[in-house]
């Protein structure tokens, strides 16, 4: 069975992409860059070896000091060798994102785009993945504590495998923060699933374990794509 590819969608909206990120203060100056490197590095990366997938990373304006950007990764990158090693860590990704964002060097297969400064970028990843869903190219899947079980032997779990075979995937994860309260409800509505990483599908009041968003990503790799 050939199995298509994995988009991996996230809204980093509190977190800039800029020339100045301060590489030995990534969780605090640069204001959780580590945990965008993190989980661009799972989406790309599984046990060493390149997945494939590849990732739309929205990032936000810092209060509006930055222009807020959308980072775009075509994870067939990877089988080059030089550009394997720039995911060699979080640590060296944060190096080479930050030289992209500088404008130092271009890559065929990744881009930047800068948004307009006064952009309100959650509505607009709200508006990408209404048009994501649309174009229905790929089912559109949010992970999230409160969805419903896909770990599992039965039904529900075999969602993702289905839909995988048939029009591939196009998978929303939230941030440290979660999904933005402002636009959780609506994100949630738009997906064709919304899919928790449990055996049993959370009651109502009640939530699953919440991983981090890079180790959510890890297991889906190891389970799962
Ligand atoms: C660290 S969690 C966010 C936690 C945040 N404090 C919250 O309450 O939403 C990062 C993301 O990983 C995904 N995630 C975490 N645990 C999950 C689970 N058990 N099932 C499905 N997705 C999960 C969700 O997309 C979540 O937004």
């Amino acid at each position: 069975m050939t199995r298509r590819q994995v988009k991996f969608f996230f809204l980093f909206e509190a977190i800039p992409l800029t020339p100045s990120v301060p590489l030995k203060a990534l969780t605090s100056q640069g204001r959780r860059f580590d945990v965008a490197c993190r989980m661009i590095r799972s989406s790309l990366l599984f046990d060493g070896i390149p997945t494939h997938n590849s990732v739309e990373a929205w990032f936000g304006s810092d209060g509006g000091k930055i222009l807020p950007a959308i980072l775009s990764i075509d994870g067939h990158i990877l089988d080059d060798v030089l550009l394997f090693k720039k995911f060699y860590s979080e640590l060296v990704l944060a190096k080479f994102l930050k030289q992209l964002a500088q404008g130092s060097s271009e890559v065929p297969g990744i881009e930047i785009n800068a948004l307009e400064l006064s952009t309100d970028v959650q509505a607009r990843f709200l508006d990408r993945m209404k048009l994501e869903k649309l174009e229905g190219r790929r089912a559109l899947v949010a992970l999230h504590e409160t969805g419903q079980a896909m770990v599992a032997t039965g039904q529900e779990g075999a969602l993702l495998f289905q839909d995988r075979e048939t029009r591939g995937l196009s998978i929303v994860i939230g941030n440290h923060q979660g999904i933005p309260p402002a636009i959780e409800a609506d994100l949630l509505q738009a997906c064709d699933h919304v899919l928790c990483l449990s055996t049993i599908t959370p009651e109502v009041g009640s939530q699953s374990i919440s991983y981090l968003g890079s180790h959510v990503i890890d297991m889906l790799n190891y389970c799962f794509l």
